[in-house]
């Protein structure tokens, strides 16, 4: 495509909020408390805390410069900016390019639980505080096969059209409008959350870290969850950055998108674990906490139904904007390598992740039984994903920008020229991704994966 009339976002605060746009989605509402659930609370935060610090920002701002600097997809850019003998770099896309198609897999299949959740909760159906209840309307979702896979191509179609439209059009007006109301109704039913009897316990879980807890697998979970909350390590952040404007200040943008996210998803775990405590569910209930807990928390206030219905569509409204950018990253990488046109590339795309995703759907019925390495298809593609492909990215585009591209020209790049003035900071980031990051991920992959 044409330098001059690629798409982009117009406008400093358009490329904030598509960036948190894509940071932000079912990770901070449904995989974040999950997962801190399931691993034992406290010290899982703490790993996953570091792991964004040292790794996870330090990424983003790479990632986002890679693709500025080259103004391409996600395999693409490689090819514009290594060495001419070092084309190899490109697999880093190709990789990112299977991760966004895995991910979607599963994510649209959450997403449709979230679709349908609109629903029951306008409906008064899922308006208890009793877990057994709860726990039954979710499980009724879940394993009816037809609704799980109606749920799943209502999402497809809805992002499918919007990603048709482009860029700056589609992204950017969707996101901008709605993450400060989610914001507020999470703040809310954090107040519910913790003025409920018995609120202290779940804080403890969430605050007070259990060292002994903290295994390999814990550790590499964690990383994982980094890598899929801030939308790096497959080339999602990358492609973003190719839209960014030629004076962004990446390092400020990617600064407030960490934080932001951060802040979303410690609001879901504040809002979600004083209620597990105080009406008797299981933290580590896995994938269905979220859809058991909040509904309890919204049906002890006041006007529950009403806000509930409104924090449904909110998610949904987040979980659209993630699913926006990984469906970027394939999209771009066809239109731009191929020449497919924009609509073509998004057909097959979603076509793709179509066949993919009825496995991942089906999860909880007919594929419940479908076990490879122990798992089903939906975790299956999960783990593959989070905790295989998108470090395993990481550690190559450290590898890269450590390596081969080189201090002098990411100072040139994150600083805009000198512009910026901020030396010292791009030569933090360069020696967290020469070293630290690299060797840190490398280790936890090998031992979360018992490979050592
Ligand atoms: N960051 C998104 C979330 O937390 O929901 C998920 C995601 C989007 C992961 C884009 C990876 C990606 F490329």
């Amino acid at each position: 495509m044409n330098q001059s009339t690629r798409d982009g976002f117009t406008s400093n605060f358009g490329v904030l909020v598509a960036t948190l746009g894509s940071a932000v989605g079912l990770g901070n509402i449904w995989k974040f408390p999950y997962l801190t659930g399931a691993n034992g609370g406290a010290g899982f935060l703490l790993v996953y805390l570091l792991a964004t610090l040292l790794v996870g920002l330090p990424l983003l701002m790479v990632e986002t410069t890679l693709g500025r600097a080259a103004r391409a997809n996600a395999v693409t850019t490689f090819e514009r900016i290594a060495p001419p003998n070092q084309r190899g770099w490109k697999i880093i896309g190709w990789m990112g390019f299977t991760a966004a198609l895995l991910i979607m897999a599963f994510y649209t299949s959450v997403a449709g639980w979230v679709f349908a959740y609109i629903f029951k909760a306008f409906s008064g159906e899922i308006a208890t505080t009793d877990p057994k209840i709860a726990g039954s309307a979710f499980g009724k979702l879940v394993s009816n096969p037809v609704s799980s896979l109606l749920w799943q191509w209502l999402v497809l179609a809805l992002t499918g059209s919007i990603i048709m439209l482009g860029v700056s059009k589609g992204i950017e007006a969707v996101a901008r409008k709605l993450m400060p109301l989610l914001f507020g109704l999470l703040l809310i039913l954090c107040v519910r959350s913790l003025t409920l009897p018995g609120a202290t316990e779940g804080l403890k879980f969430l605050f007070s870290p259990d060292f002994a807890k903290i295994t390999p697998e814990v550790i590499l979970t964690a990383l994982g969850l980094a890598f899929f909350k801030l939308s790096i390590g497959m080339g999602c952040m990358l492609t973003y950055g190719s839209y960014f404007r030629a004076e962004q200040n990446i390092p400020a943008t990617t600064t407030r998108v960490m934080f932001a996210d951060l802040s979303v998803s410690l609001l879901a775990g504040i809002a979600i674990f004083p209620a597990v405590f105080a009406f008797g569910f299981a933290p580590a209930a896995g994938p269905s906490l979220v859809f058991m807990t909040i509904p309890a928390v919204f049906t002890s206030m006041p006007g529950g139904s009403l806000f509930m219905t409104i924090f449904f569509v909110l998610t949904a409204v987040a979980s659209i904007g993630a699913m926006l950018s990984l469906l970027e990253v394939p999209v771009a990488v066809l239109t731009e390598r191929y020449k497919l046109s924009r609509k073509r590339a998004s057909l097959m795309t979603i076509g793709t992740i179509l066949l993919l995703g009825v496995p991942a759907a089906l999860s909880q019925s007919i594929t419940a039984e479908l076990k490879i390495f122990g798992m089903n298809p939906f975790d299956l593609f999960d783990f593959l994903s989070s905790n295989v492909l998108l470090p395993l990215g990481g550690i190559l585009i450290c590898l890269f920008v450590g390596w081969v591209y080189g201090l002098p020209q990411l100072e040139e790049q994150l600083g805009n020229r000198g512009k910026l003035g901020n030396e010292k900071l791009v030569q933090l980031v360069f020696v967290l991704v020469r070293f630290v990051a690299p060797l840190s991920i490398a280790i936890v992959l090998l031992h979360g994966l018992k490979i050592i």
